[in-house]
């Protein structure tokens, strides 16, 4: 079927990860043929046959995507039949902890035999100020083409927050800019279609800060909270209680909750992202610079709390074995990138201490590039949780048994502060160690 008619846009969504696949979907609902890009020729045939490979995306809601407006390949020719290239690849940070933009610079590669003139690329991965201009801009004009004349350059970061059911795609409100007015006028036209709230901001290095900042902005309150939670402890005040009571401040105060670390492919990656760009102008960002050590600290504080629970039972982590509830770095969701659950294992792990897991998220740990623990998630009951010497509860999913694990676990260590507040408050619990104790 032929469904092009002359105001409809043909687009491609190049990386279906957790921003792209969604955003895919929104230009399917809208009846925009869609071509979704992948290097990932597993992720192609999950879509081909109707399987999600993302947890809060279900199988269900793939096999209902209508293949009349949706073409998932990994062949880059058909480039050629979009208007609008979408780049949606990671930008991780290489083992120096730069900015490692070459999933970036490998999908301009593959794309450039196949551009032609009215084309638009809009760069949505998170990256530093200048991105747009310094490695999109002069790739497209060094193959010819005059941006804002016959080729237009879109930089418009991602909101996504995977797992809150209070937003999606279409209602997060979307910052959009262009390299040139031509460039901003395009990127309005096209996440018009989809978006309700369009935000134009006056150049691209404005929208790259803009989404930094939002990310920093957590960090560094994070962090914050983090730094509370152990002064709280020491001076034994429960931190929850006081977070709770300072957000009855209806203005000027927003929570931020403690835990055993950040997690995921933004917070603990993004600000790094500014602070190796501030380097180049001589700024030291050491807001940015002391939040992400401290967040990176706390899974050793986690530990440390194992250590003193374990003492307490006359036991020591050499030979004991630990249970870490939620893989996954926050709760709901089935993303183990960057957890802090894995930082507490490999640091449990390499005290002689042996590790497993439960998490109904994740059901096979998935290989990473520096850790891979060959472990399935361990059915909860009451005879499994019993047999270990402690167990950590890292990430508070929802459908944990939060009365099978407290009644169950001989040692149970808390960074989450959910034995803390609801039915458990003030109920003595004799097992349990909260990690701000
Ligand atoms: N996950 C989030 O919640 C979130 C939120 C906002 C912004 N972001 C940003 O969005 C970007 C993507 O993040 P993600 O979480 O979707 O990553 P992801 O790893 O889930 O997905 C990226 C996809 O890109 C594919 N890919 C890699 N190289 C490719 C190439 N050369 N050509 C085609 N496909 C390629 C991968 O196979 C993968 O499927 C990052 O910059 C991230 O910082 C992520």
């Amino acid at each position: 079927m032929n469904i092009k008619s002359k105001n409809t846009i043909t687009v491609g969504v190049i990386g279906l990860g957790y921003v792209g696949l969604p955003l895919a979907m929104l230009f399917i609902k809208n009846k925009i043929l869609t071509y979704g890009f992948d290097i990932d020729q597993n992720k192609i045939d999950n879509l081909k046959e109707g399987k999600s490979y993302i947890g809060h995306i279900s199988s269900n809601d793939i096999n209902s995507i209508d293949d009349n407006y949706f073409k998932p390949t990994i062949d880059f020719s058909k480039i050629s039949l979009c208007d609008v290239m979408i780049i949606c690849v990671p930008t991780p940070l290489n083992a120096n902890r730069e900015p490692d933009l070459s999933f970036v610079t490998s999908t301009l590669d593959s794309i450039k035999p196949y551009l032609r003139d009215g084309q638009t690329i809009s760069l949505e991965s998170t990256t530093y100020p200048g991105t747009t201009r310094d490695v999109i801009v002069k790739n497209i004009e060094n193959e010819g083409f005059e941006v804002g004349k016959n080729f237009y350059i879109v930089y418009s970061p991602e909101r996504e927050d995977p797992g809150n059911k209070n937003f999606d795609v279409s209602t997060i409100p979307k910052i959009v800019s262009g390299h040139t007015k031509n460039c901003l006028n395009k990127a309005i036209s096209i996440y018009s279609r989809i978006i309700h709230n369009i935000v134009p901001v006056s150049s691209t290095e404005s929208a790259e800060m803009a989404k930094l900042l939002e990310n920093i902005y957590r960090s560094i309150n994070i962090g914050l909270a983090n730094e509370m939670k152990i002064l709280a402890n020491t001076m034994d005040i429960d931190i929850f209680e006081v977070i709770n009571a300072a957000a009855t401040k209806p203005f000027g105060f927003n929570a931020f909750y403690p835990g055993p670390g950040i997690g995921g492919h933004c917070i603990p990656i993004d600000p790094f992202y500014l602070t190796w760009k501030a380097r180049e102008y001589g700024v030291n960002t050491k807001f940015i610079e002391l939040a992400g050590e401290f967040n990176n600290e706390m899974p050793k504080y986690v530990v440390k709390r194992l250590v003193h629970g374990l003492n307490l039972n006359k036991k020591c982590i050499n030979g004991s074995k630990i249970l870490i509830l939620g893989l996954a770095y926050k709760k709901n969701i089935d993303d183990q990138r960057e957890s802090p659950s894995i930082n507490i294992m490999e640091l449990i792990k390499n005290q002689g201490g042996y590790v497993e897991y439960s998490d109904p998220h994740i059901p096979k740990f998935k290989e990473m590039r520096n850790f891979d623990f060959k472990l399935s998630s361990e059915c909860l009951t009451s005879k499994s949780i019993a047999k270990y010497d402690a167990v950590i509860l890292c990430t508070d999913h929802d459908n944990f048994d939060y009365d099978l694990i407290i009644d169950n676990a001989k040692l149970l260590i808390d960074t989450r502060g959910t034995y803390s507040t609801g039915k458990y408050k003030n109920k003595k619990l004799n097992n349990l160690i909260k990690s701000w104790l």
